[in-house]
Protein backbone atom coordinates (compact mmCIF):
# COMPACT_ATOMS: atom_id res chain seq x y z
CA UNK A 1 0.00 0.00 0.00
CA UNK A 2 1.46 3.42 -1.13
CA UNK A 3 2.60 5.47 2.20
CA UNK A 4 -0.18 8.35 3.09
CA UNK A 5 1.18 11.80 2.06
CA UNK A 6 -0.01 13.44 4.92
CA UNK A 7 1.75 11.28 7.75
CA UNK A 8 4.75 10.04 5.44
CA UNK A 9 5.85 13.27 4.37
CA UNK A 10 7.09 15.41 7.35
CA UNK A 11 4.00 16.05 9.39
CA UNK A 12 5.04 20.17 9.32
CA UNK A 13 7.37 20.76 6.75
CA UNK A 14 8.24 24.35 8.37
CA UNK A 15 10.30 22.45 11.04
CA UNK A 16 12.65 21.94 8.24
CA UNK A 17 15.06 24.52 7.49
CA UNK A 18 18.58 25.24 6.11
CA UNK A 19 21.64 27.12 7.99
CA UNK A 20 25.35 27.43 7.53
CA UNK A 21 27.59 24.69 8.55
CA UNK A 22 28.64 25.62 12.28
CA UNK A 23 30.64 23.78 14.90
CA UNK A 24 27.64 22.06 16.58
CA UNK A 25 26.50 21.11 12.72
CA UNK A 26 29.83 19.66 11.36
CA UNK A 27 30.23 16.42 12.82
CA UNK A 28 26.08 15.40 12.14
CA UNK A 29 26.75 16.32 8.34
CA UNK A 30 29.91 14.42 8.37
CA UNK A 31 28.31 11.12 9.71
CA UNK A 32 25.10 11.21 7.31
CA UNK A 33 24.88 7.53 6.69
CA UNK A 34 23.36 6.73 2.85
CA UNK A 35 21.28 3.49 2.04
CA UNK A 36 23.72 0.68 0.47
CA UNK A 37 24.81 1.21 -2.35
CA UNK A 38 24.24 5.09 -2.99
CA UNK A 39 27.50 5.70 -1.57
CA UNK A 40 28.90 5.39 -5.12
CA UNK A 41 27.13 8.26 -6.58
CA UNK A 42 28.08 11.02 -4.00
CA UNK A 43 31.47 11.69 -2.52
CA UNK A 44 32.00 12.00 0.99
CA UNK A 45 30.39 15.04 2.39
CA UNK A 46 33.79 16.05 4.36
CA UNK A 47 34.98 16.33 0.82
CA UNK A 48 32.47 19.20 -0.04
CA UNK A 49 33.59 20.98 3.29
CA UNK A 50 36.95 21.08 2.01
CA UNK A 51 35.80 22.13 -1.36
CA UNK A 52 34.05 24.71 0.37
CA UNK A 53 36.80 26.34 2.29
CA UNK A 54 38.73 26.30 -0.79
CA UNK A 55 36.07 28.38 -3.27
CA UNK A 56 34.72 30.16 -0.25
CA UNK A 57 33.94 32.44 -3.27
CA UNK A 58 31.13 30.42 -4.74
CA UNK A 59 30.33 27.45 -2.79
CA UNK A 60 27.32 27.47 -0.43
CA UNK A 61 27.33 24.54 1.95
CA UNK A 62 23.99 24.01 3.89
CA UNK A 63 22.89 21.32 6.14
CA UNK A 64 19.35 20.80 6.45
CA UNK A 65 17.83 20.39 9.87
CA UNK A 66 14.51 19.03 11.21
CA UNK A 67 14.16 20.27 14.31
CA UNK A 68 17.52 19.99 16.12
CA UNK A 69 18.54 16.67 14.12
CA UNK A 70 20.76 17.38 10.64
CA UNK A 71 18.90 15.62 8.21
CA UNK A 72 20.85 15.98 4.88
CA UNK A 73 23.36 18.36 3.28
CA UNK A 74 23.54 20.37 0.17
CA UNK A 75 25.91 22.53 -1.58
CA UNK A 76 25.20 24.65 -4.22
CA UNK A 77 27.86 26.60 -6.52
CA UNK A 78 27.31 29.76 -7.63
CA UNK A 79 29.64 31.42 -10.24
CA UNK A 80 28.51 33.64 -12.59
CA UNK A 81 31.79 34.19 -14.33
CA UNK A 82 31.89 30.29 -15.06
CA UNK A 83 32.48 29.96 -19.29
CA UNK A 84 30.64 26.71 -18.44
CA UNK A 85 27.31 27.14 -18.74
CA UNK A 86 26.29 24.37 -16.60
CA UNK A 87 28.88 25.74 -13.58
CA UNK A 88 27.20 28.76 -13.47
CA UNK A 89 24.30 27.71 -10.96
CA UNK A 90 24.68 24.53 -9.86
CA UNK A 91 24.10 21.51 -7.28
CA UNK A 92 27.45 20.74 -6.27
CA UNK A 93 26.27 17.89 -3.65
CA UNK A 94 23.30 16.82 -2.05
CA UNK A 95 22.33 13.79 0.29
CA UNK A 96 19.69 12.85 2.70
CA UNK A 97 20.20 11.29 5.96
CA UNK A 98 18.90 7.29 4.91
CA UNK A 99 16.65 6.65 7.92
CA UNK A 100 15.11 10.62 6.66
CA UNK A 101 15.06 9.81 2.72
CA UNK A 102 11.13 9.90 1.18
CA UNK A 103 9.70 12.48 3.22
CA UNK A 104 10.32 15.44 1.47
CA UNK A 105 13.78 16.46 2.66
CA UNK A 106 15.62 16.70 -0.57
CA UNK A 107 12.61 18.41 -2.10
CA UNK A 108 13.03 20.71 0.49
CA UNK A 109 16.67 21.09 0.34
CA UNK A 110 16.69 21.70 -3.62
CA UNK A 111 13.85 24.25 -3.46
CA UNK A 112 15.82 26.36 -0.85
CA UNK A 113 18.93 26.46 -3.13
CA UNK A 114 16.75 27.16 -6.11
CA UNK A 115 15.04 30.14 -4.52
CA UNK A 116 18.39 31.15 -3.37
CA UNK A 117 19.75 30.64 -7.03
CA UNK A 118 16.57 33.05 -8.25
CA UNK A 119 17.45 35.33 -5.69
CA UNK A 120 21.23 35.92 -6.97
CA UNK A 121 19.27 36.06 -10.63
CA UNK A 122 20.57 32.95 -12.32
CA UNK A 123 17.64 31.37 -14.22
CA UNK A 124 18.36 28.40 -14.07
CA UNK A 125 19.96 25.72 -11.69
CA UNK A 126 22.03 22.53 -12.91
CA UNK A 127 23.22 19.46 -11.66
CA UNK A 128 25.02 16.23 -13.08
CA UNK A 129 25.33 13.25 -11.58
CA UNK A 130 25.85 9.37 -12.41
CA UNK A 131 23.26 7.38 -14.42
CA UNK A 132 22.01 3.66 -12.76
CA UNK A 133 19.61 2.58 -10.68
CA UNK A 134 20.39 3.43 -7.06
CA UNK A 135 21.19 6.89 -8.55
CA UNK A 136 19.31 10.05 -8.05
CA UNK A 137 18.00 10.61 -11.56
CA UNK A 138 13.88 9.54 -10.54
CA UNK A 139 14.49 12.10 -7.90
CA UNK A 140 15.47 15.20 -9.75
CA UNK A 141 13.02 14.03 -12.60
CA UNK A 142 10.63 14.58 -9.58
CA UNK A 143 11.56 17.72 -8.78
CA UNK A 144 11.56 19.25 -12.28
CA UNK A 145 14.76 18.87 -13.79
CA UNK A 146 14.96 17.69 -17.35
CA UNK A 147 18.54 16.28 -19.06
CA UNK A 148 19.93 19.00 -20.93
CA UNK A 149 23.26 16.67 -21.74
CA UNK A 150 26.16 14.78 -20.48
CA UNK A 151 29.70 15.21 -19.65
CA UNK A 152 32.79 13.75 -21.03
CA UNK A 153 32.40 10.90 -18.17
CA UNK A 154 28.97 10.04 -18.95
CA UNK A 155 27.31 11.68 -16.18
CA UNK A 156 23.74 13.30 -17.60
CA UNK A 157 23.46 16.95 -16.81
CA UNK A 158 20.07 17.98 -15.36
CA UNK A 159 18.44 21.61 -15.19
CA UNK A 160 15.64 23.13 -13.56
CA UNK A 161 14.10 26.28 -15.00
CA UNK A 162 13.83 29.04 -12.36
C1 LIG B 1 18.59 11.64 -3.99
C2 LIG B 1 18.21 12.04 -2.54
C3 LIG B 1 18.92 13.35 -2.18
C4 LIG B 1 16.67 12.23 -2.48
O1 LIG B 1 16.32 12.74 -1.20
P1 LIG B 1 14.90 12.39 -0.47
O2 LIG B 1 14.79 13.25 0.71
O3 LIG B 1 14.81 10.92 -0.28
O4 LIG B 1 13.85 12.81 -1.61
P2 LIG B 1 12.33 13.36 -1.35
O5 LIG B 1 11.71 12.54 -0.26
O6 LIG B 1 12.38 14.83 -1.14
O7 LIG B 1 11.67 13.00 -2.73
C5 LIG B 1 11.16 14.00 -3.63
C6 LIG B 1 10.50 13.31 -4.79
O8 LIG B 1 11.47 12.47 -5.47
C7 LIG B 1 10.97 11.14 -5.57
N1 LIG B 1 12.11 10.22 -5.38
C8 LIG B 1 13.12 10.33 -4.49
N2 LIG B 1 13.96 9.28 -4.61
C9 LIG B 1 13.42 8.49 -5.59
C10 LIG B 1 13.81 7.26 -6.15
N3 LIG B 1 14.93 6.64 -5.79
N4 LIG B 1 13.02 6.73 -7.12
C11 LIG B 1 11.88 7.34 -7.52
N5 LIG B 1 11.48 8.54 -7.03
C12 LIG B 1 12.24 9.10 -6.07
C13 LIG B 1 10.00 11.00 -4.42
O9 LIG B 1 9.06 10.00 -4.68
C14 LIG B 1 9.38 12.37 -4.35
O10 LIG B 1 8.38 12.50 -5.33
P3 LIG B 1 6.98 13.22 -4.96
O11 LIG B 1 7.33 14.48 -4.19
O12 LIG B 1 6.41 13.49 -6.29
O13 LIG B 1 6.24 12.24 -4.12
C15 LIG B 1 18.58 10.91 -1.54
O14 LIG B 1 18.02 9.69 -1.97
C16 LIG B 1 20.08 10.70 -1.37
O15 LIG B 1 20.71 11.31 -0.49
N6 LIG B 1 20.69 9.82 -2.21
C17 LIG B 1 22.11 9.48 -2.09
C18 LIG B 1 23.04 10.59 -2.52
C19 LIG B 1 22.81 11.10 -3.94
O16 LIG B 1 22.59 10.34 -4.88
N7 LIG B 1 22.88 12.44 -4.07
C20 LIG B 1 22.73 13.14 -5.33
C21 LIG B 1 24.08 13.31 -5.97
S1 LIG B 1 24.23 14.93 -6.62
Amino acid sequence: MAPDRATHYPVNMSELRLEELSATTIVAANTLTLKPGQEQFVAPVSHSIAEAYVNPATAWPRVVLDGDDVVGFIMGNFDPDSPHDEFRGCIWRMNVAAESQGRGVGRFAVTALAEEARSRGFDQLTVMFEPGELGPEAFFTAVGFTPIGETQYGETIAALKL
